[in-house]
């Protein structure tokens, strides 16, 4: 693992300093501070929320957890690591950096917050980038996030480097084995929670280095798309099991999502058949594939189900064109992946700002892109018992059309995700999460 990331480094690095070069060029600046964060305070409280450091600075270097730390950037120049690593024994501070990125950055520790100003390169026109603070008003930076610089930022890093789907192949597999160890806990009769506990056991991640709480849920609870419980006490039937869970690594994300019935039943077959839908849509996700297009294609997919299992008595077609299938899939088939679960950038038509506007009827959709090589996407097609949304379609003109008996016999079951992490690959996309379960 670590040979190939040594490799790699060099040329990521390589990578986003000439994207911060276009930024700061579209923008005209000299010079970037791109601050990691700091820790919010709970109100009322001497508490902290969990840290989530900028993604913008995590881009540069695998550092998650260096709060109020600095990666400062003159075009041309070594980047600076303004390195906060406070004289603390309430909390642990930050580690000595080690490992393969330090050679390439000129280190400068501080030991206060307000110790950083003497060494970012304010004398130039330098632009702050990351969350803001009244502390920094006299700091001489230039501009805050300009639009232009976020811009051209967002933008570009939907194209992964190589060393960035390297980080991305270690978290599939690291998610792989979870979803082994959850779905083994589920057979054996675990909890939500237990189920958790031996998925962030399995992974050797805690629920805050997680790059999202994990959705663990039994039965109807599938049906609510982020459901946030880990439920303690075991429902008195097990009918279906769906995990929404991934793990971070060196800063980038996995998102897998699996679905599982308790018993060889119809709700099976109907995993089984989604699990087809899925695996032809991962397989479009090449060069030039207008995302919009392959979510219209999901749509499809569903509603061909939704005819073929007899939950709907209309033509796949007519689902789709009266919006039904929209009650059944009310989220979008993807988006991009990477240094954050919901990569920003996925509408973003140029590095200029124009956007792409989501389909008609399809607010939830949050990739409107038209793919290229070496993007990461999510394929994550879903079909789901939602009690509010069929409650509206009982009113709608189709009512007649849909099979009630049958749909109240699967609101038990909450309703089917699969969702694969694919990087754009003409010819064949390299399917990250099916590689890493074939491995695991
Ligand atoms: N885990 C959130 C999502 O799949 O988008
Ligand atoms: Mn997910
Ligand atoms: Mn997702």
């Amino acid at each position: 693992m670590t040979e190939a990331l040594t490799r790699l480094y060099p040329d990521h690095l390589k990578t986003v300093a000439k994207r911060f070069d276009m930024a700061l060029a579209a923008a005209g600046f000299d010079a970037i501070a791109v601050f990691a964060g700091s820790p919010h305070t709970l109100f009322l409280d001497d508490m902290d929320y969990p840290f989530r450091v900028n993604p913008h600075f995590k881009n540069w270097l695998p550092l998650c957890q260096a709060h109020d730390s600095f990666v400062a950037y003159v075009p041309g120049h070594k980047p600076v690591l303004v390195y906060y690593q406070p004289e603390d024994y309430w909390y642990l501070p930050p580690a000595a950096p080690a490992g393969y990125w330090t050679g390439y950055f000129d280190i400068r520790i501080i030991k206060r917050p307000e110790d950083a100003p003497g060494a970012l390169p304010v004398a130039r026109r330098c632009v702050f980038l990351g969350e803001w603070q009244d502390r920094f008003k006299n700091w001489g930076f230039a501009d805050v996030n300009p639009e232009s610089l976020l811009n051209t930022l967002n933008y570009t890093r939907a194209v992964k480097t190589e060393y960035e789907l390297e980080c991305m192949r270690i978290a599939s597999a690291l998610g792989a084995k979870g979803h082994q160890a959850a779905e083994q806990a589920f057979r054996a009769g675990a909890s939500e929670f237990e189920i958790h506990t031996s998925f962030c056991a399995a992974t050797g991640q805690t629920d805050n280095q997680l790059p999202y709480s994990a959705i663990i849920a039994l039965n109807e609870h599938a049906s609510t798309l982020h459901y946030q419980n880990w439920d303690l006490s075991k429902p008195d039937h097990r009918h279906a099991f769906l995990i929404d869970a991934g793990t971070q690594v060196n800063g980038y994300a996995s998102d897998i999502t699996r679905t599982y019935s308790a018993k060889p039943d119809e709700f099976q077959e109907l995993i089984y058949a989604l699990d087809q839908v899925q695996q032809q849509l991962a397989k479009k996700a090449q060069p030039e594939t207008d995302f919009k297009a392959l979510h219209a294609e999901a749509h499809h997919g569903i509603a061909q189900l939704l005819h073929d299992f007899e939950f709907v008595k209309l033509p796949a077609e007519d689902i789709v064109t009266s919006g039904i299938s929209c009650t059944f899939l009310p989220h979008g088939l993807g988006h991009l992946l990477g240094l954050q679960t919901h990569d920003v950038g996925g509408s973003m038509a140029s590095p200029r700002g124009d956007t792409i506007p989501k389909p008609a009827g399809h607010p939830f959709l949050r990739m409107t892109r038209v793919l290229k090589e070496n993007f990461v996407v999510t394929i994550e097609p879903g079909l789901y018992f939602i009690d509010s949304l069929l409650d509206k379609l009982r009113q709608d003109k189709n009512a007649g059309q849909v099979n009630w008996p049958k749909l109240a016999e699967f609101r038990k079951y909450g309703g089917i995700r699969i969702e694969d992490n694919v990087a754009v690959k003409s010819g064949k996309p390299e399917n990250l999460t099916r590689d890493a379960f074939k491995q695991a």
